[in-house]
């Protein structure tokens, strides 16, 4: 089903994935390889939801804390992603990009992740952000550095972000109610969603309910209540 809406932010914390194993009897890893075929899923429904950017989180800096073991097989499991990806990628007019530090990346994962960007660099249905060492806060302390003290305008601020826009709709499965770091700027006006479904479980279904929900909330952004049209006004662009 085509959504009634265009051009949205979305924005997901794929939590879940680890309940999801063990609650089965798997290794944590089998969680996060099924969650991996989950946004598969997700990435190929998303422009018929009206979804022109979609940002997830996909390792956040505090991951780092996470047993040696699981972090070595998520950055493999990533590189994967990647080089498994891009082509499907380049041929649905998805550009891949990747926001958070590269620095403590492993060569090979870095490479993969230069090699997906550079491939669909062109690509322009739908922009898939990947997440990875990311901190809000981080990535807000940069900012402020680069900005040197200056005064500048919010707009100004968020090409210092990362050329980043506000973000529509904030999804979080596994039942967790959140923000754990994520997109702590762009989400000031965020509709949130939480789940219980945890995201190997996730659907274009759930998606598509996720999404329907919230056309039907009223954007105020601090102001007043509007005519009922302008309630629709506020999601298209
Ligand atoms: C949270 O689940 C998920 C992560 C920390 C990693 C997210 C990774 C994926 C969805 C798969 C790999 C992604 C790509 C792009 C290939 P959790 O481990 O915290 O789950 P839990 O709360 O049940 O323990």
């Amino acid at each position: 089903m085509q959504s009634n809406l265009r051009n949205l932010h979305v924005a997901i914390i794929m939590d879940g994935n680890g309940r999801w194993a063990t609650g089965r009897g798997l290794p944590r890893i089998a969680g996060h390889t099924a969650g991996a075929e989950t946004l598969r899923r997700i990435v190929e429904a998303a422009p018929d939801n009206g979804i022109g950017v979609l940002t997830v989180y996909a390792f956040s800096s505090d991951n780092w804390k996470r047993p040696q073991v699981e972090v070595d097989a998520l950055m493999e499991l990533l590189a994967c992603y990647l080089d498994g990806e891009a082509a499907r990628c380049l041929a649905n007019g998805v550009r891949m990009s990747i926001i958070g530090r590269r620095d403590r990346l492993p060569d090979s994962l870095c490479e993969s992740i230069d090699d997906a960007e550079r491939k669909t660099r062109h690509c322009n249905l739908l922009q898939l952000r990947l997440a990875i060492d990311y901190s809000a806060r981080d990535a807000i302390l940069h900012a402020s550095e680069l900005a040197a003290g200056a005064q500048i305008t919010r707009e100004r601020f968020e090409v210092l972000l990362g050329e980043t826009r506000p973000v529509d709709i904030l999804i979080r499965t596994g039942g967790e109610q959140r923000l754990s770091d994520f997109l702590l700027w762009e989400c000031a006006y965020a509709e949130l969603v939480f789940t219980n479904r945890m995201w190997p479980d996730f659907g274009p279904f759930d998606l598509q309910r996720a999404i329907q929900q919230c056309a039907h909330r009223e954007r105020r952004f601090g102001g007043i209540p509007q005519a009922p049209a302008a309630v629709q006004d506020h999601w298209l662009r």
